[in-house]
């Protein structure tokens, strides 16, 4: 008889644990899968690092879950040798060729390789997981955007050359038809906002998202006082409000500056609490631009701190439409490999106690986690063409968040169309700018088409 037969280690089953926790499937295609390997059994097999007591399922968790639950044998192919990161690529790449994923997901998928692998080219990631690598390069730019990766000046090409990132977004250079299609759907107006606004139809506009000129800075496009700009914001709010649909917003991308270093000026808080006063702050929300620069304040002999931070004052009705799904994180991974099972309380953040399984379940289900009130974004990629450019990553941001799907926006400080080219970049059916200096007219023109 052989006796190492019949030990207990030799009939104990292998422990199989999966690599990756990949987005679930939908009900539809779980049931469709379940259905299957109840008749047929498992028929493409499934992929595990070893034939050892513990297997990691490379490929093929519910396949494996579905043919334990009915008591079906589950043929395996093993791929040894990778190691932890190699076995994380392919079961996302695998992922990505075969499973019906939507574009969250598939960008998902794209993000937590980008996160475990920052430093590589995005053509790496690209032929890794077998994504074009445009796709790669735009998950990036979200990522890096929204401070979840840092922008690394150098990545690691396939070639295992070391190549310098480019340190401008990639120019998209768009067909005839679309942009004719997204000239059709602009209209830019050369005109003082103050006389233009009024002659816009009432309840026509879905979200106004605008940077105004600010007072008392010295710019090409002039310099206006504080009293000046409070009446010419008073005047504009009035008219935002009019224009906009009963669940419409108003977001005004502000900055502070200083009567002297060591002085601010008053003006952006007096105007938020008018504003907050007369219509309704629905939520105070800072823009911070992660690489801001130092200036005069910062010198040894001032001492003063970087000045990085923007208020987006957004006024509208409390429950004026916003789409959070829009602008989830992406669940660190922290978060993404927390066990789903694990319910027991432990002490959290802060000592408040938690719940890894719910925690993860959460993030997995909305497909991300809640942003804060503070944007971390990069100036990193501003076009340079006009003097006071908005970072298009805050454009598109507010965009993605305000403007209903074929929604209109309207920017009534239009000036190089920054705004309004995010929103037609995030699905407006028409935007609307309003402009005083004519060149930067023809500069939005230029960046629309
Ligand atoms: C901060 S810039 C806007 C930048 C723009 N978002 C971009 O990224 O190109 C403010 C713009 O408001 C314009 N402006 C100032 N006063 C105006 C007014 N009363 N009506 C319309 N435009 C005005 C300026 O000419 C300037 O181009």
């Amino acid at each position: 008889m052989d006796s190492d037969r019949s030990s207990p280690s030799r009939l104990k089953p292998p422990r199989y644990e999966p690599v990756l926790r990949l987005p679930p499937l939908s009900d539809d295609e779980l049931q469709g899968l379940r259905d299957s390997i109840s008749i047929h059994g498992v028929l493409v097999p499934i992929l595990v690092d070893c034939d050892g007591p513990v297997r990691r399922i490379i490929d093929g968790n519910y396949r494996k879950q579905f043919a334990d639950e009915f008591g079906y044998t589950c043929p395996e192919i093993i791929q040894e040798g990778l190691d932890e990161e190699e076995m994380r690529t392919l079961a996302r790449a695998l992922n990505l060729a075969r499973r019906h994923l939507n574009t969250t997901q598939r960008r998902e998928l794209i993000a937590e390789q980008l996160r475990e692998t920052p430093d590589r080219a995005n053509r790496w990631v690209a032929k890794q997981l077998g994504v074009h690598h445009a796709t790669v390069a735009s998950v990036r730019l979200g990522l890096e955007s929204s401070g979840q990766i840092i922008h690394c000046p150098n990545r690691l090409g396939s070639d295992g050359r070391i190549q310098p990132a480019r340190k401008t977004v990639a120019p998209v250079f768009l067909g005839a038809e679309d942009r004719q299609r997204r000239m059709e759907a602009t209209t830019l107006i050369h005109g003082d906002c103050r006389e233009e606004l009024p002659k816009l139809p009432a309840a026509s506009v879905d979200a106004v998202i605008t940077d105004p000129i600010y007072p008392e800075i010295e710019r090409e496009y002039g310099r206006i006082s504080e009293p000046e700009w409070h009446d010419l914001m008073h005047a504009v709010v009035q008219e935002c409000r009019r224009v906009l649909k009963p669940q419409g917003s108003a977001l005004f991308i502000l900055q502070p500056n200083y009567e002297h270093v060591g002085q601010m000026r008053l003006w952006l808080w007096e105007f938020l609490v008018w504003a907050a006063k007369e219509w309704n702050l629905v939520q105070d929300v800072y823009s911070w631009t992660t690489d801001a620069l130092p200036l005069t304040g910062t010198r040894r002999t001032q001492g003063l701190l970087r000045q990085s931070v923007k208020t987006c004052v957004w006024l509208g009705p409390k429950d004026c439409y916003r789409n959070q799904e829009n602008v989830l994180r992406t669940p660190s991974e922290k978060t993404s490999n927390r066990p789903f099972s694990d319910n027991e309380v432990r002490p959290g953040i802060g000592k408040w106690p938690c719940r890894n399984g719910p925690m993860a379940t959460a993030a997995a289900e909305r497909g991300g986690t809640t942003p804060f009130n503070l944007l971390p974004i990069s100036n990193n990629g501003a076009r340079g063409d006009h003097p006071a450019t908005t970072p298009y990553r805050l454009a598109a941001w507010w965009c993605r968040y305000l403007l209903p799907d074929g929604g209109v926006l309207l920017d009534p400080f239009a000036g190089g169309g920054t705004i309004l080219a995010a929103g037609l970049d995030c699905g407006a059916s028409r935007v609307l700018g309003i402009e005083r200096v004519e060149k930067y007219v023809e500069m939005a023109w230029e960046r629309i088409g």
